[in-house]
């Protein structure tokens, strides 16, 4: 027979399982709030009149990536085409474009309700190299350079009318010391190159939003000259909504204050601005590495600038996770004046930073890992919005 319970021996017994309750429920919140929730942060940034998008790759695109897909669908709201947009692929040949990868990459964008943006319209990177030859070999002439120029302008931006928000009309002009890169485009143009661009590309499509983007921005030398560039834009009533600060960031660089100065001066010509390729490497550099993400620029594979194979360490992660809070904070404090942030590439897994400036090396940088799975530090990042 049962023996039966005391008044008390129960209370008891009410107040422990009340108890273990609790527990296991604070335990349950507690792993829930570890885990970010998929498209929480892109819900809070939206709400703030912020898009946020990643660069986007071909396989991604064609659903070849595990996982890949569901997470940027989840987590992104805006794409850029990390490479298939670019005039060397779009535009091989003169008189032949290659629409096919960034047709897909246009058809994905508009299956899955993401904005898309045009990477890059014309930059001294990948370009068209027929570009810059006439039909002897020479050297192309001004006007020949300046039709081209025009023509590929036109197709590109007449092709995805209404499908592109806007465009990188002009990628990395001008050198960190403020003076105009010396490219074919301005040699053989000369300076007047970059206006012209942007003149042909709002004549193409007058409803684009058009942006100038480079890296190292928080360089004062290089912030001056496109303070500059712009006020002549205005002055001379040419169109141009955003400038694009890459963001290609790392553990000592930029300077979080001269890169807020940035922020703010850009603001303050009343462009909008955008955090266009933002990424934080984690491995360590070449030696006296400027910060900067000049794509030509190449090391030599060696063992020990590849030191997380593994994964990051306890020391490595919590700088990590220091550092984009610090970007996040200042974006948070300025989130008037940004209307876009926009990482280069969706998870590490495909991050360029894996490859440049060193080949074949295990890279941390983006806010997605590996499996496609949000980082705990977005938590914290989404809370800098709330
Ligand atoms: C990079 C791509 O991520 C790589 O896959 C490619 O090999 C080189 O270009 N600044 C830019 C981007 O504007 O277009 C570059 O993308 C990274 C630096």
């Amino acid at each position: 027979m049962p023996v039966p319970l005391s008044i008390n021996m129960k209370k008891y017994l009410i107040i422990i399982s009340l108890l273990a309750m609790t527990l296991s429920m604070q335990a349950k919140s507690k792993k829930k709030s570890d885990t970010p929730a998929p498209g929480a942060l892109k819900e809070v940034l939206v709400k703030n009149g912020i898009l946020l998008g990643a660069a986007i790759n071909q396989w991604e695109v064609a659903g070849e990536v595990p996982g890949a897909v569901p997470a940027i669908v989840a987590n992104f709201n805006s794409a850029e085409a990390e490479n298939c947009m670019k005039a060397e692929v779009i535009h091989p040949k003169e008189g032949v474009y290659d629409w096919k990868l960034a047709d897909e990459f246009i058809d994905f964008c508009q299956r899955n309700n993401i904005t898309a943006i045009g990477h890059c319209l014309v930059w001294h990177s990948q370009p068209a190299k027929w570009m810059f030859k006439d039909k002897n070999g020479e050297p192309a002439s001004r006007p020949l350079l300046i039709e081209r120029m025009k023509e590929h302008i036109f197709t590109v931006m007449q092709r995805y009318k209404g499908k592109v928000k806007g465009w990188d009309v002009v990628n990395e002009a001008i050198l960190d010391d403020g003076t105009l890169r010396v490219s074919p485009w301005s040699e053989l143009i000369g300076p007047d190159w970059i206006e012209l661009a942007f003149r042909f590309a709002h004549e193409a499509d007058p409803d684009a939003e058009l942006y100038i983007n480079d890296f190292s921005m928080a360089k004062p030398a290089k912030r001056e000259a496109y303070l500059r560039l712009i006020r002549d834009f205005q002055q001379k009533g040419i169109r141009i909504d955003a400038i694009g600060m890459q963001s290609h960031n790392g553990v000592d660089y930029p300077d979080v204050v001269e890169y807020e100065k940035t922020l703010e001066a850009y603001a303050a010509t009343g462009l909008k601005v955008m955090m266009t390729e933002l990424d934080l490497n984690m491995l360590p550099n070449p030696k006296d590495w400027d910060g900067s993400a000049e794509v030509n620029k190449k090391a030599a594979y060696e063992e020990a600038m590849n030191p997380y194979k593994k994964g990051l360490t306890l020391e490595a992660q919590k700088i990590f996770n220091d550092r984009y809070l610090a970007f996040f904070g200042i974006y948070a404090r300025h989130k008037e004046s940004i209307s876009r942030i926009n990482f280069w590439g969706a998870s590490d897994l495909n991050s360029w930073l894996n490859n440049w400036p060193i080949k074949g090396r295990t890279s941390y940088p983006l806010i997605l890992d590996r499996q496609y799975k949000l980082k705990p530090v977005v938590n914290d990042i989404i809370k800098l919005f709330e």
